[in-house]
This record gives C-alpha cells, structure tokens and sequence, in this order.
C-alpha cells in the first residue's frame, strides 16, 4: 500500500539509527506515516488527545478543517442538508453509496417498521427516578437492547450487523422521545410508521392522548436537518469510544451505549445544552453584560469558555453552523419568535467574537451547536433532551464506523502511555 517511506533517524544515547517508515496516502488529506516499527525499537509515540494520530483508516467521512470542508462519502454537508433527508443520509453512510429509488423505498420500509421497542423496554424506565437526566436514560436503555436480540447478534455476520444497525437507527428516537415522556409523567407514545423520521419524533415527543398534535412542516425539516448535520463527524471522542469498544468484539448496542456515555460531556455532544445553560446565565442582551461574559472568557484565570465556540478540528470555520444559523432563522421566523432576546444575545456574540483578537488568533468560530439549541428550544424541546436529539443523530455514524471497522481487517484498540509513577518499591506496612 505504501508507495513512499519517511527516514526516521534515531539519535539515542550516542548511537544513531535510521529506520525506514511507510507513508500511506488517502484519498485527499494529508499523508500519514506508519510508526508501527518503533515498537520493534521498544519505543512508542507520544500523543495526548490523539492530535497528531490516524487510528484507523476510514472511507466515511473527510473533514478538511482549514479549509471549513465536511463530505460524507465525498458529498460535501452542505449539499446534503440542503437536497437529501437523514433517511437517505443513514443509506449513503452506512453502505457508501446513495440508494437508487427502489433500494431508498426497501430501506426506509425496513427502518420504518423497527421502530417500536420490545414492551418489556418499558419496564427499565421505572427502575429510573422521574428527574433521572434523559442521557443516563439512554445509556442504560440501549445498552439493555442487547438483552433483546441475541438472535442476530453475531458480529461476524454481515447481515447481523446490518439488522443492528437498522434496529439501532429506528429505535432510538422511539426511545429518546420515551424518555422525555417519562421525565414529564406523560404516556410514551408508539411511533406511527406513517409518518417520515423525523416527523414522527415529534410525534412520539408532543403527542398527547388529550388533544391532537399538528406538526408543522417547517419544524419537521428543521428536525430533519438536525439530524443530518449531527449524523457522523469521522474520529470525533465518541465515534472512536465506539471502534474501541467494537474493537473488544463488544455487541452493537453495548458500544452504541459507550458512545452515547462519551458524547455526553459539555467538550462534545454536552456542548448544545451547555450554550443554552450560557444564554440563560448571560440574560440581558445589553452591551456592557455580553462584554463582560467576552472579557470572562478571554481571561486566563478564569476556566470560563464561550459554549459553542471553538473546534478541534475546524481553524477556519464549522460548515454546518452555517446551515444550522439558517435552519435558525427560518423557524424562528416559522414560529413568530425572531425577535427572541436569546437569539439576539447569540447573534451579538457571535460578532462580538469573530471581531474579537482572542478568538481571531485562536480561530474560534461558532461550531454546530451553537444555534442548534436555539433551534431546539423554539420548538419547544427542553434543554436536557438536546444531547440526547445529537445521539439520535449520531447513531448512524457510529454504527456505520463500527460496521466499516468489523468489515476491514481490525486490531483490539489498546494505546500505550508514559509511565510516570513510582518505580519498583518494597512493600513495608505504614500502618
Ligand atoms: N472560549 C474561550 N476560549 C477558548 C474556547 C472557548 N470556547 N475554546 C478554546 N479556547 C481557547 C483556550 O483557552 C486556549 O487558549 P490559550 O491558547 O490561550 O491557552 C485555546 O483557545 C485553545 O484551546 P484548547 O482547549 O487547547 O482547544 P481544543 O482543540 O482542545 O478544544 C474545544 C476544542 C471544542 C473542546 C474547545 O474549543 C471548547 O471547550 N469549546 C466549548 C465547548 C464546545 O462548544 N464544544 C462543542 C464542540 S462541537 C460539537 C462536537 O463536535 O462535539
């Protein structure tokens, strides 16, 4: 596969060695260099957070963050969100191509018809308190499925695997919006197959047996939209919690249920509710508080960050906040609330920001969630459910890495570290 080798040279305690190290190409992106051999030196890399390591090699996602650029399977995102849906999405991520009409009609039908849950599910939500936080909800619950499918569970088996990306896909709406239900002590809702994905999440979410739930179109592509622009993001922490896991040889639902335990935290998925937590902390959308929440985070001894601000990956800018600033004002406007003081507060900030030399030097634009809760919020949707939506979401990408990685050839994930505790010590008593 390598067509290139990088020379390394070795100066170690006075004696110097050079080794030869394959370069590896990809598609587009840059090279990288396979250190494997070092270890035959009894040496190993040194890379905290992962910023300078491939752990895999992928055909699914390529982000170039310089230049602001995310394609799914060479589509960029911003041709997706606005042409296909997250249905088609889930086909183009999970088998690589998109579905011509009767492969999109056969597996529509397939996800459609997956989407109730065993009733024995409904028995775990009342092993949890009424306020439990939704996302601990979903880890345990998806986790649990595990328990339901031992049929089709052989992670060798391609049509195994496929059946567990299918049921996850549908399933985990059904479940999300369960766990709203059951936070508020409302009737979970069965989903209704004749209503598209996304619609019918809002369904199951504000339905009621008391008065009937009329949705709103532009809600529903909003919804739509949402999920496409959550739904895979290459090596993020928790799509790499999830080949890690899969890597032990761990069932689908298992390492979907590490993944959402990952995407959790405000660094990651936790982001969207964090920003909303920041609106509402910042309030007033007058000049001198905004400034002062700039000045917070600008300052060095205080840990305050901008939520929403601010990318791994990205330096330049996030392409789907752009989408995700659009989709913002449409239903805002939808919904009659633009003149919303949150969103006023958001758009200050955001200019405030990209005017600012702090965040200018550190490259720090808004990133996906910074107007995905306001968004959320507006239709109504509470802000502990918004990491939850971006699992949902994530889903797909997840198990479409997990598939990819199960149909390649693959090695147990286990990094190695710099060991800096104690060195060889007697045992003696201290007590
Ligand atoms: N507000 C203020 N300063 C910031 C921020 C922020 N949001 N983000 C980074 N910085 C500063 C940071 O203090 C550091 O400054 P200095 O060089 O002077 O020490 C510099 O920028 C680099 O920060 P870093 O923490 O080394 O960068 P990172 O790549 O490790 O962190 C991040 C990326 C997303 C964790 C971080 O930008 C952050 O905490 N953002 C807020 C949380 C957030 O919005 N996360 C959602 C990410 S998008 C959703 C997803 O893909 O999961």
């Amino acid at each position: 596969m390598a067509k290139k080798t990088a020379t390394l040279t070795l100066n170690i305690d006075d004696e110097t060695k050079c080794m030869d190290l394959p370069i590896y190409s990809g598609t587009v992106g840059p090279d990288v260099i396979d250190v494997g051999s070092l270890l035959s030196e009894g040496l190993f890399t040194y890379d905290p957070g992962f910023m300078a390591t491939s752990a895999c090699r992928s055909s699914i996602t390529y982000i170039d963050g310089g230049k602001g650029t995310l394609m799914h399977r060479g589509y960029p995102i911003e041709q997706l969100a606005q042409k296909s849906s997250f249905v088609e999405l889930c086909y183009l991520l999970l088998f690589g191509e998109l579905p011509d009409g009767q492969q999109y009609t056969h597996f529509e039908s397939r996800i459609r018809n997956h989407t109730m849950v065993h009733d024995q599910i409904n028995n775990f939500f009342k092993g949890f308190r009424r306020d439990a936080h939704p996302m601990s909800i979903l880890c345990g619950v998806v986790g649990g499925l595990a328990a339901f499918y031992h049929d089709h569970m052989d992670i060798t088996v391609k049509e195994d695997r496929e059946i567990s990306a299918i049921r996850l896909i549908a399933k985990m709406p059904t479940i999300a919006a369960m766990s709203y239900k059951y936070n508020i002590g409302q009737p979970f809702n069965y989903p209704r197959n004749d209503l598209s994905y996304s619609e019918n999440f809002l369904y199951m979410m504000f339905s009621n047996p008391c008065e009937e739930y009329k949705l709103n179109p532009v809600c529903a592509k909003a919804m739509d939209r949402i999920f496409m622009l959550h739904a895979d993001h290459e090596q993020n922490a928790s799509t790499s919690t999830v080949r890690m896991a899969g890597s032990t040889g761990a069932n689908p639902f298992a390492c979907i249920s590490a993944g959402i335990a990952a995407l959790w935290g405000p660094a990651h998925g936790g982001a969207n509710e964090a920003v909303l937590k920041m609106l509402d902390e910042i309030g007033d959308a007058s000049e001198e508080n905004i400034q002062h929440f700039i000045d917070r985070a600008k300052d060095k001894n205080d840990p305050y960050r901008l939520m929403g601000f601010g990318h791994r990956v990205y330096s330049s800018f996030d392409p789907r906040a752009r989408v995700m600033k659009e989709t913002c004002d449409e239903v805002l406007t939808e919904l009659g609330m633009a003149d919303e003081p949150q969103l006023k507060i958001a758009k200050r900030l955001e200019q405030i920001a990209l005017e600012d030399d702090y965040f200018i030097e550190r490259k720090l634009y808004p990133n996906v969630d910074f107007y995905s809760g306001i968004i959320l919020k507006a239709m109504g949707i509470p802000t502990n459910m918004f990491t939850v939506i971006f699992a949902v979401s994530r889903t797909v990408g997840w198990i479409s890495h997990w598939h990819e990685m199960l149909s390649d050839s693959y090695k147990l994930g286990r990094p190695r570290q710099l060991y800096v505790g104690s060195s060889q010590r007697d045992y003696r008593s201290k007590k």
